[in-house]
């Protein structure tokens, strides 16, 4: 059985032209003018991207006395509702639990799946164990360690701990990857703010300023430099973390930022809404900010200074949002947007201007493939990759509304946008999951793809630094010693 692609015009990160694409064996298998197949789908006025890839949801993920929302099964059917084909989630185990122990939670979870899937293992603490199983977990093709530099007395790790666990993700050729707020400081305005009477969810955003953020972005960059492995930072929501990242790369040090599609597009009054539910709602760390920090985020994916753009998706119920009633410390922080970010992201980027449709396939697909080990099997329009395919249909308009979305909870953050831009055909290995918008998919399609460690940024950060490590000077005598 073959499946053609007609009509369409094909958009990578470097070309947009026009090309029919044939599927055999959910591979791509040839791309050309006039091919046929058994099955054709119709791409006439629409742009043929490789499926986005989210690397950074949390699915059933528990979480500050709760769990996530949605789980494998509604969310990997939001990403593809909104034409992403794979995602990657965070493998977490609780403090004092075994790396291995956590994989096994998370294989449970995953076989529901709709698209394909990986995961980045989370260190939430270091041990002799810790370090003894990482190798075995880079073996299973997960090549990416998330660090918490938030969340004090729950997940956050210090950095000793950061630094021990950087030096072993080098040896294994791993990417290191980090939350970067200062959790020591969250804490404390935290609970000055409570003392003070500040209660509700705008003091989230008071005990969260661009400052702590901005701090531990550069000390984690530092440390990585220092221990040579390339880092990614995630959910970079301001301009003193973009500029440390900025200036990292403008110093050659291999660093990547991550923004989300809601800090690019959702602002800190928010917050300020006088609705408790509706603030609760938005709380996420880190928290959205004003205008100035978005225009920088902005900026950053035009220039090639931030690399990608995520949702975060950890989707928590407004009942789940309630435990913070009282305390803006126990509202479970997070927000959904699987489903949105590429309309979004296309309506407030292409639409605008403010990115070529080639930046949009970059920072929501290809670029994701390269760092993460998984280029050119996933984020290309090439023979041989796999036919992770979205026909995007750049008319299509909707508004975005809690009603109709795939998502478990009863509410959605970007309620209320009108987005232009909306798959027409979403396709995972060449299966049709998505026709004319509406979801066809089947549960347990999705696959776990193995990543490769040790990919050429790693291989190129380890030979710069090996080759500026410290040596002993070579003397010819050395002076005897005074009496
Ligand atoms: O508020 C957020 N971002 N929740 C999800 C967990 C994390 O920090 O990524
Ligand atoms: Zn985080
Ligand atoms: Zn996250
Ligand atoms: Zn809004």
């Amino acid at each position: 059985m073959t499946t053609v692609i007609k009509n369409g015009t094909i958009v990578t990160h470097d070309l947009t032209y026009k090309a029919d694409i044939r599927i055999e064996g959910g591979k791509i298998t040839e791309i050309g003018p006039d091919l046929s197949g058994d099955t054709e789908l119709d791409a006439t006025g629409a742009y043929v991207m490789p499926g986005g890839i989210d690397p950074h949801t949390h699915l059933e993920m528990p979480f500050m006395g709760t769990y996530s929302s949605d789980d494998f099964e509604s969310g990997t059917r939001a990403a593809l509702c909104g034409g992403t084909t794979m995602i990657i989630d965070f493998a977490l185990p609780s403090p004092g639990q075994g790396l291995l122990d956590a994989l096994k939670m998370w294989d449970n979870k995953s076989g529901r799946a709709h698209c394909d899937y990986s995961y980045h293992m989370a260190v939430t603490w270091w041990s002799q164990q810790v370090f003894d199983e990482m190798p075995e977990v880079v073996a299973r093709g997960i090549i990416s360690f998330k660090h918490f530099l938030a969340y004090k007395g729950a997940l956050m790790v210090n950095d000793d701990e950061l630094f021990s666990s950087f030096k072993r993700l080098r040896e294994l050729g791993a990417i290191a990857m980090v939350h970067a707020e200062n959790g020591d400081v969250v804490a404390e305005l935290s609970a000055r703010l409570l003392a003070e009477g500040n209660t509700g969810p705008e003091a989230h955003a008071y005990s969260r300023p661009t400052q702590v953020e901005g701090e531990a972005t550069n000390r984690a960059i530092m440390i990585a430099d220092m221990a040579g492995v390339p880092l990614y930072v995630v959910h970079t929501s301001c301009e003193e973390a973009h500029e440390a990242i900025r200036r990292a790369r403008q110093a050659g040090k291999r660093v990547w930022g991550e923004p989300l599609i809601q800090h690019l597009t959702l602002d800190e009054s928010e917050y300020f809404h006088p609705d408790w539910d509706h603030a609760a709602r938005r709380v996420m760390s880190p928290p959205f900010r004003n205008k100035m920090h978005q225009d920088s985020l902005w900026n950053g994916l035009a220039s090639g200074s931030l690399s990608v753009v995520a949702t975060d998706h950890c989707a928590f119920s407004t009942d789940q949002k309630r435990y913070g009633v009282g305390d803006f410390t126990k509202i479970p922080n997070g927000t959904g947007g699987l489903e949105d970010r590429m309309p979004m992201l296309w309506t407030y980027g292409v639409r605008t201007g403010r990115l070529t449709m080639n930046e949009f396939v970059a920072v929501t697909s290809t670029n994701v493939a390269k760092i993460f080990g998984m280029y050119p099997r996933k984020g290309a329009v090439a023979v041989g990759a796999d036919a992770d395919l979205v026909v995007w249909d750049p008319e299509r308009s909707k508004t975005i509304t809690a009603r109709t979305q795939q998502s478990a909870i009863d509410y959605n953050v970007f309620e209320g946008h009108e987005v232009t831009g909306l798959p027409r055909y979403v396709l995972s290995r060449g299966r049709v999951m998505v026709k004319d918008g509406a979801f066809d998919g089947q549960e347990g399609h999705g696959q776990f793809i193995e990543r490769c460690p040790n990919g050429p940024v790693n291989q190129a950060l380890s030979a710069w630094k090996d080759l500026t490590a410290p040596r002993p000077v070579q003397r010819s005598g050395i002076p005897a010693t005074g009496v």
